[in-house]
């Protein structure tokens, strides 16, 4: 089997992309990552990218007319590097349904909450606002809607009784750390089958 071509869309800090990297690294994946997208320039991303020899794109949304024309520069140059499967690492856009139908079933995502709770952003902080006792992260691909594509995988966290927005998140991210990299190793081994809402991962394979 031929190594998939992984696109990496990010917004920020990238640590999840680290966390993938380092997986593809120690051969857990059998992956390569083609490039890494983010819509912001000084997204710290970028340089974890460019440190490890990755090509990077920036593509800022003010720079174009429409949503579409902005997800259409996305997507070329994802076609470009021949990606077939788009991760999004805390890209925080919704994509819309064109750019969605261009990738069908290709495009994951994860989501530092239990969805379908806490969807959106601030998801540490509505779950702690909410006074639930258990959140945790969702892997799940992406259709056009916000967090509500079919779920791959999902681990729990409990909340303690003193956590704070900070506390919570940093428990949840060494989860997503440990979560995302299996997904991924998951569909590049051809062991997803989505029916519907249900992600099937096949074991006798
Ligand atoms: C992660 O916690 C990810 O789950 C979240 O953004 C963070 C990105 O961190 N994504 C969302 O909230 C998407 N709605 P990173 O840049 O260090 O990977």
């Amino acid at each position: 089997m031929s190594e998939t071509v992984l696109g990496i869309l990010a917004s920020g800090r990238g640590s999840n992309m680290q966390a993938i990297c380092n997986s593809i690294d120690v051969g857990e994946i059998h992956a390569k990552v083609g490039l890494v997208i983010s819509d912001k320039a000084n997204a710290k991303v970028l340089e974890h990218a460019e440190a490890k020899g990755i090509p990077t794109v920036c593509i800022e949304r003010r720079n174009f007319a429409s949503k579409q024309d902005f997800e259409a520069a996305i997507a070329q140059q994802l076609t470009l590097y021949n990606v077939k499967l788009v991760v999004l690492a805390g890209f925080m856009r919704i994509l819309s349904k064109y750019f969605v139908n261009l990738f069908p079933g290709s495009i994951m995502n994860i989501h530092p909450s239990l969805l379908p709770a806490f969807p959106g952003l601030n998801a540490h902080e509505q779950a702690l606002a909410y006074g639930a006792k258990v959140s945790g992260c969702t892997i799940h691909f992406v259709d056009e809607g916000m967090d509500t594509g079919p779920i791959i995988m999902q681990q729990a966290v409990t909340i303690l009784a003193d956590d704070t927005v900070e506390s919570l998140s940093e428990r949840i991210l060494a989860v997503e750390h440990e979560l995302y990299p299996k997904a991924i190793r998951l569909y590049c081994d051809q062991l997803l089958c989505i029916e519907g809402r249900n992600v099937k991962i096949i074991s006798n394979k």
